[in-house]
């Protein structure tokens, strides 16, 4: 909703959030509230602050505007020049080589519903979705700023972006462009941001503001892990159930920053946007300019409600419509069961094993091209290595499909290995400079996107795999970043624009195939969760959250990205033992209990698995298939932090809280441990809950000696009848059935049996173990008020 007052005060309602801003008698631009939703008012002013006197050295922006100042001014675009000294979120170098700019209201139009971008992801939509774009120019320079905004009323989310257009005097070169500028009145906040690296992405990071700048950003290329483009400003005292907090997502895959200023006033200010890093873009007359799009939601209710509105705004609004609240695949991969060791008979054999755990979708991963034995060949080939598929793609393909499973592929499309048949025919295709030996990653070098003749060859090459192979799913990688940025195609003078191009040609393909592929459920990778970000969501739903598939580390992985993602957009596998990562032992019961927390995938020799295994992971498919709707779309709130606590707890609700389903993992086994209490969240107090835990079975191999005190029979450990026991006997954990009411399970919690004490095992004991975990499902019994 947008209200619009006669002393040009813009007001923008979502369901819970106001963002009130003004225009100013010396026509800039200023913010006035962005925060818990107002009553509207006729006047705004008195929410303006400022200086009414001249301090000290200040700079006075004009004599006829006595005193005032754009340094305690609360922009809602920040420029240099005219005495804000902060860091400006628009850089802009005119013809004449000056910097200085001063853009002040023109103009503004509200349109109903949001226009799409051309050539950027985008979020989309029809209800409940206003625009407003507020016209700002350069009366000097002739450029026009327009401000987008548009609310999205249920998801509480604003989306903004800006265009710049240049008018009819000259030149213009864009040093910096970010997509938002906004400052506001309180700096006693905690930045809260994802920071991580390969195998590790997704950690927390909490840490108070202080009085100068903090800075994230990504120079590599893509958006990277370090510093994903996501933060939340939070109020000290906010956690997951409680508290004002503010989020920030970029709609960006490329080199991005994000800044934020806390300056002598207090005054913070936060930007978002295309990195100034190595970046200019040039303007002619009449041309213009458009900066990527940043998702902006607030919340008094605490983290998780932040994340929720997160969660249905790229549910809902920027993921593929396609694929919005369809059911995604269970897939077998065959990375960590091969590596590059397979030929078609394994690979066929692999799929005959998949079938029968209940597997849907089997994916080819790399390997499959040119002469690929290792990862220092054949990218950029995109035919079949024969040796390993004498049938080519579509001879495995028809055999997978003959199995019913459906048929997915690994390619890495953006990427060229010098030793390949392309690279042979076009060195000039590849990313690299023509004075210097280029740094390697992985051995390959990148592939020139912003060249439309490597667009036409990866649309024309993909396509026809994708035909050929009967594809039904793609998963996209991309491993390395950037280095040596020189690009044989682009002009000299467009050599510093390289990294946006490259963002935008890479953007242009995915457009092209996504369109022509609209069936193809298309997943990101890049080296695991090293480009997770909201651009690349806009065209393929589900990313591969991190290599990393230990059940330990996959949970604070999975926590932290949980702050800006939803379940449906992270792919967790359940794999080997031991984890490839870290070497640690887990029971297969919890690499499944934390991987069923997103969608589900099986990457592991499963021609090998024990009779044991396979009734365990048959078992999970099943339990995953009767929930996944649940698993994949439902609401999901973090209940206790794997950062700080030994267990931790979250949950998942379905819309009407009638369902829901509570993870619980333990790191280490404490001796003696005390009571514990999962206190839950967003269930209907006055229902009564029937909770029942899956059903999950120990290896007998666990209990060493001990398990003749547990079973009928008598067995030496290690011996072979010990072996073709614990190969296949089921041991049974704990069983948990109780009905209890909502008020009691959201004000006193879940109470799960107490744990093993180190004397008697028993059906009412609950042995978890190191790394051990539980799910608890819970329905209403109310079920005639839902149908
Ligand atoms: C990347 C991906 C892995 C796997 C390999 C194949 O590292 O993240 O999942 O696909 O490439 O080379």
């Amino acid at each position: 909703m947008i209200k619009i007052n006669h002393a040009l005060e813009f007001h923008l309602c979502t369901k819970n959030s106001s963002y009130v801003m003004k225009v100013l008698p010396s026509s800039h631009l200023v913010n006035l509230h962005y925060g818990k939703r107002l009553r509207h008012q006729e006047d705004f002013s008195y929410l303006y602050q400022n200086f009414n006197t001249d301090i000290g050295n200040s700079t006075s922006y004009h004599e006829q505007f006595d005193s005032f100042t754009l340094d305690t001014t609360r922009l809602e675009l920040a420029t240099s020049g005219k005495g804000d000294y902060r860091e400006p979120s628009l850089h802009i170098e005119y013809e004449d080589y000056t910097t200085v700019s001063d853009f002040t209201y023109h103009t503004h139009r509200v349109i109903k519903g949001k226009p799409g971008l051309e050539s950027l992801p985008h979020a989309h939509g029809t209800e409940g979705i206003e625009t407003l774009i507020i016209t700002l120019r350069d009366k000097i320079k002739d450029v026009y700023l327009h401000l987008n905004y548009h609310t999205f009323y249920e998801s509480d989310v604003i989306v903004r972006s800006m265009t710049i257009e240049n008018g009819q005097q000259g030149l213009i070169t864009l040093e910096k462009a970010m997509s938002f500028n906004f400052d506001m009145n309180n700096s006693q906040l905690e930045l809260i941001s994802l920071e991580g690296k390969w195998i590790r992405e997704g950690q927390l990071n909490n840490r108070p503001l202080h009085k100068g700048i903090t800075s994230m950003d990504s120079k590599k290329g893509v958006s990277g892990s370090s510093h994903p483009p996501f933060i939340c400003l939070a109020d000290k005292d906010t956690g997951e159930l409680h508290g004002e907090c503010y989020g920030f997502g970029l709609v960006y895959s490329g080199n991005h920053q994000c800044l934020v200023e806390v300056s002598p006033y207090d005054l913070t200010r936060v930007h978002m946007g295309i990195s100034p890093f190595d970046f200019r873009w040039t303007l002619d007359k009449g041309e213009h300019f458009q900066t990527p799009e940043v998702m902006m939601t607030f919340t008094p209710s605490g983290l998780s409600q932040m994340s929720h509105q997160f969660h249905n705004m790229i549910n809902n609004h920027l993921i593929p419509t396609q694929w919005q609240h369809t059911d995604r695949p269970i897939l077998f991969n065959n990375w960590e069961a091969t590596y590059f060791k397979f030929n078609e008979k394994k690979l066929v054999d692999l799929g005959k094993a998949a079938k029968t755990l209940g597997i849907e979708l089997f994916v080819l991963d790399d390997g499959w091209f040119g002469q690929r034995d290792d990862d220092k060949s054949s990218l950029g080939d995109f035919f079949e290595h024969r040796k390993k598929l004498p049938n080519g793609l579509s001879g495995l393909s028809k055999k997978i499909r003959a199995l019913g499973l459906d048929f997915g592929i690994w390619v890495e499309p953006e990427m060229i290995s010098t030793n390949s048949e392309l690279y042979k025919k076009h060195p000039e295709w590849a990313v690299q400079l023509l004075d210097r030996d280029p740094s390697l990653g992985r051995h390959q070098l990148v592939l020139d996107v912003t060249n439309p003749d490597v667009i036409e060859y990866l649309f024309k090459s993909l396509s026809k795999v994708f035909k050929d192979g009967h594809v039904t799913y793609v998963k996209w990688d991309m491993n390395r970043n950037f280095s040596d940025v020189y690009s044989n195609y682009l002009k000299d003078k467009e050599q510093r624009s390289f990294n946006h191009r490259y963002t935008l040609g890479l953007y242009h393909l995915l457009n092209r195939l996504t369109e022509k592929f609209p069936k193809i459920l298309f997943e990101s990778c890049s080296s695991g969760g090293n480009r997770f970000d909201l651009g690349m969501l806009y065209y393929m739903p589900q990313t591969w959250t991190s290599d990393n598939t230990d059940a330990l580390e996959r949970q604070s992985i999975q926590y932290g990205m949980s702050h800006l993602f939803p379940l449906s957009t992270m792919a967790a596998h359940v794999s080997g033992d031991p984890s490839h990562q870290v070497l640690r032992h887990t029971p297969i019961e919890s690499r499944f209990n934390v991987a069923a927390f997103g969608i589900l995938g099986y990457e592991m020799d499963i021609t090998k698995l024990s009779v044991f295994e396979k009734k365990v992971i048959k078992n999970q498919i099943a339990y995953y298939k009767q929930h996944r709707k649940l698993l994949q779309y439902g609401q999901f709130t973090r209940l206790q932090s794997p950062f700080e606590h030994n267990q931790s707890h979250w949950m998942v609700t379905n819309s009407n809280q009638s369902e829901a389903i509570v993870g619980y993992y333990q790191k280490l086994q404490e001796s003696n441990s005390g009571f514990e209490a999962i206190k839950l969240k967003h269930l209907n107090s006055d229902d009564d809950y029937d909770i029942s835990n899956r059903t999950q079975y120990i290896n007998i191999r666990h209990f060493g000696p001990l398990i003749n005190d547990e079973i009928p029979i008598n067995v030496k450990v290690n011996g072979l009848i010990h072996s073709m026991v614990s190969n296949r006997y089921m041991y049974e954990t704990e069983k948990f059935i109780h009905t209890v009411p909502g008020d009691q399970l959201m004000s006193i919690g879940l109470l799960p049996q107490h744990q093993f004490v180190g004397t008697e095992l028993n059906e009412n004991i609950r042995y978890v173990g190191d790394y051990g975990s539980r799910i608890y499902h819970l329905q209403s019994n109310q079920e005639k008020k839902y149908d």
